[in-house]
């Protein structure tokens, strides 16, 4: 558990770091502008910063006491900003160096997920070159192909059959890392999120296009989003298995858990978020308005994950 703080000394000068240089750069200047807007107003000496490199040198100038990392994908959910970080004894808003590379990498994530017996959909990790044919037919289609790193749907593409293939792989080649290939599961999409050893509500997000692409996160106003996204039991085992997948990655803080439901009502375990969305499109902050947080509040607990328990 963090410390619960009442006084917004207790925080220091406070960065809030955004943009980058990640394909979801757009997407965290907007995250982090709504955060940087709801910590000032609650009295937190909030500045905003874009990316690492100006972070670390503010920080090495001792311009900060604390950080609250909103960047997505790229070095500040890999790890990278994390391991500076703490080498630098300046405290972090979420999971540190494990949680943050274990997670972003959709790959390892799944085996670690495996080898604990937690479901995550059947999956080929196909490095450049790979036969991808011969791993499709594997696998079984409709399948999905994605880049192991990248987030927001980016480079994400469902095949139905094997002649869409060649063009899925060109799509998440372009993005680093290696590519990942998994059964397509067919049902629902749920998304849980995790605040401070708080389970949020499930919430069940139903596209009007085909699946949540990037047009359905961030640009449709149509996308409905029902939280809680299941009742009884359903919605306690699916939040159990939300905060074990979270757990087993070493995560901490907050974040957000990906999960598919299948027809049969089986559970998926996709990916986990360490620096979840904080757009007004986003869903943390709706599933936090469910359980009586507003957005401020949210920001505060979120902040109060960098008051770690051995720190
Ligand atoms: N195995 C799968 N079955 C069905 N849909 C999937 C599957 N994997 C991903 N998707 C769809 O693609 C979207 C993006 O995939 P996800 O693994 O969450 O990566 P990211 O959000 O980091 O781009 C999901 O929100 C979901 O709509
Ligand atoms: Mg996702």
């Amino acid at each position: 558990m963090s410390k619960t703080i009442t006084d917004t000394a207790q925080f220091g000068r406070v960065a809030v770091v955004m943009g980058g240089s990640s394909a979801e750069r757009e997407v965290s200047l907007d995250s982090g502008r709504n955060v940087l807007a709801a910590l000032k107003a609650r009295g937190v000496d909030a500045h905003a910063i874009d990316g690492i490199p100006a972070l670390l040198d503010a920080v090495r100038a001792g311009h900060f006491a604390r950080v609250f990392n909103i960047l997505h994908g790229g070095g500040g959910e890999n790890g990278e900003l994390q391991g500076a970080l703490q080498a630098l004894r300046i405290p972090f808003t979420g999971s540190g160096v494990l949680g943050s590379a274990l997670s972003l990498d959709k790959i390892r994530a799944k085996l670690v997920w495996q080898a604990l017996g937690l479901p995550t959909p059947r999956f080929k990790a196909l490095p450049r070159g790979a036969d991808v044919h011969a791993a499709a037919r594997e696998i079984g289609f409709p399948l999905i192909v994605k880049p192991a790193w990248e987030g927001s749907s980016v480079g994400v593409t469902r095949v139905f059959k094997e002649a869409d293939l060649d063009e899925a792989v060109a799509l998440a080649h372009r993005y680093p890392g290696d590519l990942l290939m998994e059964t397509l599961i067919e049902g629902g999409e749920y998304t849980v999120g995790v605040l401070d050893r708080q389970v949020l509500a499930t919430i069940n997000i139903v596209p009007t296009g085909e699946y949540y692409d990037y047009n359905a996160k961030y640009i449709a106003e149509d996308t409905r989003y029902i939280c809680p996204g299941l009742e009884g039991e359903a919605e306690r085992e699916m939040q159990a298995l939300a905060l074990r997948a979270f757990d087993a990655l070493a995560c901490s803080g907050w974040g957000r858990v990906d999960i598919m439901r299948d027809r049969e009502g089986r559970n998926w375990l996709l990916e986990v978020n360490t620096a979840p969305g904080m757009t007004s499109h986003s869903l943390v902050p709706k599933a936090a308005a469910a359980a009586g947080i507003d957005y401020e509040t949210l920001c505060w607990r979120v902040l109060e994950t960098s008051f770690r328990e051995d720190a």
